[in-house]
């Protein structure tokens, strides 16, 4: 039996296999709210049968967006059409799970298919999509081009670990089974984390842990016991005088006493957008299946593996070797919603459409059948079938 399909539970949660789908922001918000688009979107991944469907960034303040189409839930009238979501992915048979987020200053972006994906312009604002002012630990830019974030005030720190919380309560009331903080990327928490952007004076400067395990602690109240938390992190800042591993393992160590569950993997966009100098930072599949192990041995959490994991042996080698216990599957569900079901097949598991949706099994069987006679007719009578 192929571990990719065994079910798999934690704390109150059963997901009916390991594919996971990973948050992917779609830029599709209408004023911060859900729309058709994500129900849409999401829905396709639960009836191609995976196991877990996130959905993306959530913003926990509206100034937290990365562009003007993200959705947040950092007000009550946004839960409704997140609750449908929630629902619809259930009744397809998957967990419906959502990824809290917070951009810091990495806000006020375009949306990737206006203009260059830079920060917002004077153009985008006569367009009716003007910059706003981005929030970070410290008054420091992202790179040259750039706008530079207000450093947070000490009471804005505090307010803000209020609001994860507040976002984590309407998480729960919109129905979402698992939730995760979007901690990596170099976004607001992991700003907070990295020596590189984190030049604070104050308590959540003198420890640079402290912000995320306050997020931690805010969330875990409003999130209830039965449900499990995830955790995204970067694996490498990727630059010079960043954050290191054996920080990273002190960090997972305090999150799973705050209630954590598991890390999420990710390696993707750096805290910075200077270029590493000098210091040899890997970043290759392999550094990050290896590091992946590597947390989950020195921490005791569950691992989510993602990146790159294309081919369904690739994701059951994961498994097969320990180095994560739930596969996120990104572009490649984009690219084929059907990613679980398939691969299902490749793995030898299932051949006879047990787990595509009801409405569809009867006709694919017949499909198989009639699809087989006429490729037997065509080779007995030796032509090729069109
Ligand atoms: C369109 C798109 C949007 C994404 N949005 C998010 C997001 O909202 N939050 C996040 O943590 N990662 C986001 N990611 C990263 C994915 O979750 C995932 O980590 C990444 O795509 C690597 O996995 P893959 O190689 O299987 O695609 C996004 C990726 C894509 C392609």
């Amino acid at each position: 039996m192929a571990q990719l399909f065994t079910p798999y539970t934690l704390r109150g949660m059963h997901a009916r296999n390991r594919v996971v789908i990973p948050p992917m922001q779609q830029s599709s918000g209408i004023a911060g709210m859900a729309s058709l688009w994500h129900l849409a979107h999401l829905v396709r991944f639960a009836m191609g049968g995976a196991g877990i469907v996130f959905v993306e960034s959530t913003a926990v303040e509206a100034r937290g967006r990365n562009t003007h189409g993200d959705i947040g839930l950092w007000s009550d009238a946004q839960i409704e059409p997140l609750a449908r979501i929630a629902e619809a992915l259930r009744q397809q048979g998957a967990v419906p799970a959502i990824q809290l987020g917070h951009t810091g200053r990495k806000a006020g972006m375009q949306k990737w298919w206006v203009g260059h994906g830079g920060p917002l312009t004077q153009v985008d604002a006569e367009q009716g999509e003007p910059p706003w002012t981005s929030v970070a630990p410290s008054a420091l830019p992202v790179g040259p081009g750039w706008p530079t974030p207000q450093a947070l005030e000490t009471i804005e720190v505090e307010s803000l670990i209020h609001a994860w919380g507040e976002s984590a309560r309407r998480a729960r009331e919109a129905g979402f089974s698992a939730l995760e903080v979007h901690g990596a990327h170099g976004y607001l928490i992991h700003q907070f984390l990295s020596p590189v952007t984190n030049q604070r004076q104050d308590r959540f400067g003198q420890d640079r842990m402290r912000f995320a395990l306050e997020v931690a602690e805010a969330v875990r109240r409003e999130w209830p016991e039965d449900r499990p938390l995830f955790w995204r992190v970067s694996l490498a800042d990727v630059v010079d005088g960043g954050l290191e591993l054996e920080e990273m393992v002190e960090l997972l160590c305090k999150l799973k006493a705050r209630g954590v569950d598991v890390v999420d993997c990710s390696s993707g966009g750096g805290i910075s957008s200077h270029p590493t100098q000098g210091k040899s930072v890997s970043n290759s599949l392999r550094f990050r299946a290896e590091t992946a192990k590597l947390l989950r041995e020195a921490s005791g959490l569950q691992v989510m593996a993602v990146g790159l994991i294309i081919t369904p042996q690739a994701a059951e080698n994961h498994l097969q070797a320990q180095q994560a216990d739930l596969i996120a599957v990104g572009r490649e569900a984009l690219y084929n919603p059907n990613w679980p079901v398939h691969a299902e097949v490749a793995l030898g598991v299932n051949h006879n459409y047990a787990t595509w949706p009801q409405q569809y099994r009867m006709f694919l069987v017949r499909r198989a059948a009639a699809a087989d006679a006429l490729r037997n007719r065509c080779s007995a009578a030796n032509r090729t079938c069109t």
